[in-house]
């Protein structure tokens, strides 16, 4: 074991590991020193990204299955205490596109996405911070442990063709703060990131990588995954970041925009009406609770050339 490096020691779980993001940020936490948990469903992949960890000098042990399932959480966290005698760090990023207008989409369409996405968050999250509260309980001192989840600029944007996509990467910003709140005594931190990178799942929208250095490879990605899992990652927690090509930017929290206060104590809806009409003055409207500012951080953004 290399001690030097910032994550030695260290047992990582990564979810959605067999292709992707998730494999490239596996190969980083391994890199850095980790011992890997891969998850993904059970398939070929997921042995060939555990072969190059090892082939690497890093160690990896494998959990297949579908996250979503309560089973597979579990399993999660036991195989890195049974392997490698703990868990420190948890990347939820195991995720599926099923990308439909809101009006034509099926039950199924919408079940899945919400489950493997939000329901594979909370499972992996329930049974680590379980892990985490009994550890430090025993210790009497809060725990190292690190969860790196992943959210979507398509939440920040309400975009329109993925509304369940959009609902489960919102959800998933909810529950990283609600678990940075309620695991903080613990010694938890719980960030999330918003990535962008060429993989199978924006191959089609992104098309081809350009010759040379790829602005929106997913190795652009791994680095702040790696920070956050790592020592520096004990100063943060609750924050969004969103992160691709050169760029990484830390999202500010809703603010209130206008409060209007009834000047008799209780609104009627006729001096509502008017008390709102200065802000909501414009037409069509546009919706309002969106974040457009992370569109232009970096010049490759979707649909541009790198
Ligand atoms: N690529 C991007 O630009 C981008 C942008 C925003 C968010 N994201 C998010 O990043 C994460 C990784 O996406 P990616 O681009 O690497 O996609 P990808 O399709 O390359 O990888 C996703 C992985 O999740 C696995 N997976 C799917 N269902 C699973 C389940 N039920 N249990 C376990 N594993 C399962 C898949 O097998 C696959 O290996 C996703 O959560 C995605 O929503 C990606």
């Amino acid at each position: 074991m290399n001690e030097e490096l910032p994550l030695s020691g260290r047992v990582a779980a990564v979810t959605g590991a067999a292709n992707g993001l998730g494999a490239t940020e596996a190969a980083a936490l391994a890199a850095a020193g980790a011992r890997l948990v891969l998850n993904d469903l059970p398939g070929a992949a997921l042995d060939g990204v555990a072969d190059k960890i090892r082939a690497s000098g890093g160690e990896a042990v494998l959990c297949p299955g579908d996250v979503a399932e309560w089973s597979t959480g579990q399993e999660l966290v036991r195989r890195a205490v049974e392997s490698y005698g703990g868990l420190d760090i948890l990347v939820n990023n195991a995720g599926v596109l099923r990308d439909r207008m809101v009006f034509s989409m099926s039950e199924q369409e919408w079940d899945a996405v919400i489950r493997v996405h939000l329901r594979g968050h909370f499972v992996t999250t329930r049974f680590a911070t379980a892990y985490w509260r009994d550890r430090s309980k025993t210790t009497g001192a809060p725990v190292y442990a690190r969860i790196v989840n992943t959210s979507s600029e398509a939440f920040l944007l309400g975009s329109a063709g993925q509304p369940n996509y959009a609902a489960a990467k919102g959800g998933i910003v909810a529950l990283t703060v609600s678990t940075a709140r309620g695991c903080a005594r613990y010694g938890v931190r719980a960030n999330a990131i918003c990535p962008r990178a060429r993989t199978a799942m924006t191959g089609d929208l992104m098309g081809p990588a350009p010759q040379g250095p790829d602005p929106m490879a997913p190795e652009r990605v791994a680095p702040l995954v790696t920070v956050l899992a790592g020592p520096a990652g004990a100063r943060i927690t609750g924050e969004v970041f969103v992160v691709h090509s050169d760029v990484v930017a830390v999202l500010g929290p809703p603010t209130v925009r206008a409060a209007f206060h009834a000047a008799d104590g209780q609104w009627s809806a006729a001096a509502l009406d008017a008390a709102l009409a200065p802000l909501f003055s414009g037409y069509p409207p546009q919706p309002g609770f969106v974040c457009e500012e992370t569109l232009p951080l970096a010049p490759a953004t979707f649909g541009e050339e790198a």
